[in-house]
Formats: structure tokens, sequence, C-alpha cells
């Protein structure tokens, strides 16, 4: 099993707090954020590499909708400080859906305010911790900062991006067909992890062709995505972690292999 976040270390490095919001830097430079009073809650990411991490577990499951030419109805779960919305922003100029789910008010309206331009309504830790992400994904992927920022604004805009609250068991979604499954580790967030949630998850919310990722994996998301039509294909986790799950269900004609077929 590999389903654990990192706790912080004595020797991780606060580079900024807003009330209860800690930032700290990790490895590779880039910053990632923990709740709590002193910020001893969980980090969202891995200390080695917030921004590798979400290439390498989110950016592969985009890489693979790409490749697989599916219609784009991503499916973000934890929006967080919005990696993985900027990492879909920096990869696709044109989506049919995006939707975020974020449970944390302050974290949905800070990130929604800077894309909406009303950066007077957001702290300025959290304005300069946006900037700096956009512009990791900005170099990597060689796209302007201006452009990544313009496909937020314009998924906004058209209604292609929806950002809901607290996922439960009313999905307001349904026929994903990538899903970025990132809502903390199954200690402290049971309630998504355990296999009922899951098995009703994976029931409604995916397509017939769907990729899910997320940074952990349990045996019972593994069991659950296997009697969901989904083929578990063996990923190493980000740094030293065991696995990380990538599953991909394909139970619709592809597009590759019938090109001619109307969606
Ligand atoms: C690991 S962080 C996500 C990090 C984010 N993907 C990023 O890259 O910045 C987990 C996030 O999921 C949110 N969350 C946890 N449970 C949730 C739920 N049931 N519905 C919506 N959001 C949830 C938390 O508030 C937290 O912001």
């Amino acid at each position: 099993m590999s389903d654990q976040t990192e706790k912080l270390s004595e020797t991780d490095i606060c580079i900024g707090s807003y009330e209860n919001f800690h930032f700290y830097r990790t490895l590779d430079g880039s910053p990632t954020l923990a709740f709590g009073q002193n910020g001893e809650g969980e980090k969202m990411h891995h200390m080695k590499g917030a921004f590798s991490e979400t290439l390498h577990v989110y950016g592969r499951v985009l890489d693979e909708l790409k490749e697989r030419e599916w219609e784009r109805r991503i499916l973000s779960i934890g929006l967080g400080i919005g990696y993985n919305e900027i990492l879909v922003a920096s990869q696709f100029d044109e989506l049919t859906l995006l939707v975020s789910y974020e449970k944390d008010r302050e974290l949905r309206e800070y990130f929604l305010n800077w894309v909406d331009g009303k950066t007077n309504l957001v702290p300025n830790r959290f304005v300069k911790i946006y900037e700096e992400i956009l512009t990791l994904f900005s170099i990597q992927f060689k796209k302007e900062k201006k452009k990544i920022f313009w496909n937020l604004l314009k998924f906004r805009n058209e209604g292609s991006w929806k950002v809901f609250h607290e996922l439960n068991e009313s999905f307001e979604c349904n026929e994903m067909s990538a899903i970025l499954f990132d809502p903390y580790c199954s200690k402290t967030n049971m309630d998504l992890w355990s296999e009922d949630f899951l098995e009703k998850f994976l029931k409604n919310v995916p397509g017939s062709n769907c990729i899910f990722g997320t940074y952990a994996s349990t045996g019972s998301l593994k069991k659950v995505l296997k009697n969901s039509q989904f083929e578990w294909i063996k990923r190493k986790g980000f740094k030293g972690k065991r696995e990380c799950t990538f599953a991909v269900k394909n139970t619709a004609p592809d597009k590759r292999w019938f090109p001619d077929l109307e969606r």
C-alpha cells in the first residue's frame, strides 16, 4: 500500500503564512500548502517536489487523454492551490468540460478571484503562489503565462469550467474521461477512499472511456477500479513511493482506430 501524504518535519521551512494557511518550499523549488494553526495539517504535496509530483501523477493522465483523443471531460478532485487546473490549462486550449471540487471555501474563492482578475480580494501570499505555479508550467510547456491564464479565464467565461464545493454522493458530473483524484490520503479523508464511496463514484462519474489517476494506491481502490471495468496499470509512485494509481477504462470504440466515428 502506498497512501500517505508526508507530515511536516522540523527541517521543513515555512515560506509564508496567511491565517491558517502555511506555505512550504518543496525540494524542486515549488510551493505547497498545509492547513492548521501551526501548519500541522497534512501537506498537499510530496516534499520532494509539488510541481514534479503533479507532472508525474496527473500530467501522465492528461498525456494519455491527449494520446487517445477522447473527448476532454476532466474532473479534478481537490483544487487546493490549483496545480491541476493550471496543468489542464497548460495542456489544453479547448475542452468540453473541466469540473473542480474544493471543499474549503477560501481556497475556492481565492483561486477563482485570481482567475477573474479580482486580486484585491485575494491575499498577496496566495497571488504570489499562484503566479509562481503559473511560471513553472509556462517554462515546462514552453507556453506563455498569459495564454495559460487566459485559457482558465476562457473556460470559466464560456461555462466549460465548473467549480463545486464538497464531493459527496450527489455527483454533479458524469461521463468524465479523465479523473485527477487528489483529495488527501485515506487516513485524513476516509469518506472518499472508502470502498463503498469509490464503488458509487466509479459507477456514476466515468464515461465509457476514462483515465483515472491518483498519487496513492490502496487495495480497495485497485479492487473497485478492476470491478468497474478499469484496467489497472502498474506505475511507480513519485520519489520513493512504491506505486501510484493509473487505470484506464476503454469500453467504447476508440477514435484512433475508427477515425471517421462521429463523437
Ligand atoms: C492534496 S490537496 C489537493 C492539492 C491540489 N490538487 C493542488 O495541486 O494544489 C487536497 C484538497 O482536497 C480538498 N478536499 C478534501 N476532501 C474534499 C471533498 N470531499 N470535496 C472537495 N474537496 C475536498 C481539500 O480541502 C484540499 O484542498
